[in-house]
């Protein structure tokens, strides 16, 4: 496996690559989610290529930039392990100047759900993987589901800017009780771990309820809000895959999501009916 850290150093060892390249950005602290989705471009692709970057535009003042696990060592082992081919670790200086173009979330859908309780948050997102795409120029990069604004929004990028990069939804991983798995559960006190298990049983009872033909979203959110109760929940929404609000969940076209406070960590999880 090649580490490359500059962007200028990965462009010129790319540049007369023919080969399909799978691209999958991640700030480290690597686990089964992230390995997920290098399997999935191991499959789909003749070369594939991992970024490292804990980017500091998407962090609001006073959240968890600083304390944000760092696993480096055992994030190249592991993917040298999955047979990543480059793994590209740049430092801040090297994707970010001074003075800055910057990418602006679009106003309605960038600014609800996550985007509201983190505003710019996701004019961070879109900026750094806008740069990442541009430096790796893949085939096709894949996005866990489980960020399901982030995903939508990136393919609304995509899609807005004209960019030619195919974008890769993946399934959320989850442990065996049912909890998703995300670099933040690291900071949970056994406790709290059993308190965020609240967030995941909400969602299957949510989906128990569509199941038995229960499609109302005013009732399946009460219902939710009682089982995630007393977590601080920041929003429980159902909408469509436009992430449009809806009335009642719409087999194939629905997403349910929730974000709530375990502590001070914030936990996200979704799930596509
Ligand atoms: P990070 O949180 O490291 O996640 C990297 C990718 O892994 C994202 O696409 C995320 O949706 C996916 N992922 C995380 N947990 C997952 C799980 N349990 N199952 C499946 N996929 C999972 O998301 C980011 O980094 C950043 O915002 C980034 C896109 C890299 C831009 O900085």
């Amino acid at each position: 496996m090649k580490i490359i850290s500059t962007p200028i150093e990965l462009k010129e060892y790319l540049k007369n690559e023919n080969r399909s390249i799978g691209f999958i950005p991640t700030m480290g602290a690597l686990h089964e989610g992230h390995i997920s989705l290098i399997k999935k471009a191991k499959e789909q692709n003749e070369l594939v290529i991992v970024s490292i970057f804990l980017n500091p535009t998407q962090f609001l003042r006073g959240e968890d930039l600083d304390k944000y696990p760092k696993k480096d060592e055992a994030d190249k082992q592991i993917c040298k392990l999955c047979g990543v081919d480059i793994l590209f670790f740049p430092k801040t200086d090297d994707i970010y100047s001074s003075d800055e173009v910057s990418l602006l979330a679009p106003k309605v859908r960038g600014y609800v759900l996550e985007g509201e309780s983190r505003p710019s948050h996701f004019n961070g997102v879109l900026t750094v993987v806008m740069k990442l795409l541009n430096i790796v120029s893949p085939t096709r990069a894949y996005f866990g589901k489980k960020d399901a604004q982030q995903l939508n929004l990136i393919s609304l990028m995509v899609k807005q800017f004209f960019m030619s990069v195919e974008i890769v939804a993946v399934d959320t991983v989850r442990e065996k009780d049912g909890l998703a798995l995300s670099s933040r559960n690291a900071y949970l006190t056994p406790l709290q771990r059993v308190e965020a298990l609240k967030i995941s049983t909400s969602l299957r009872s949510a989906t128990a309820m569509v199941m038995r033909g229960i499609l109302d979203s005013e009732l399946i959110v009460a219902n939710m809000r009682e089982i995630l109760s007393p977590l601080d929940i920041s929003y429980v929404a159902i909408l469509n895959r436009e992430f449009t609000q809806i009335s009642k969940v719409e087999l194939g076209n629905s997403v349910i999501l929730v974000e709530a406070s375990v502590g001070n960590t914030r936990l996200l999880d979704n799930i596509w009916l």
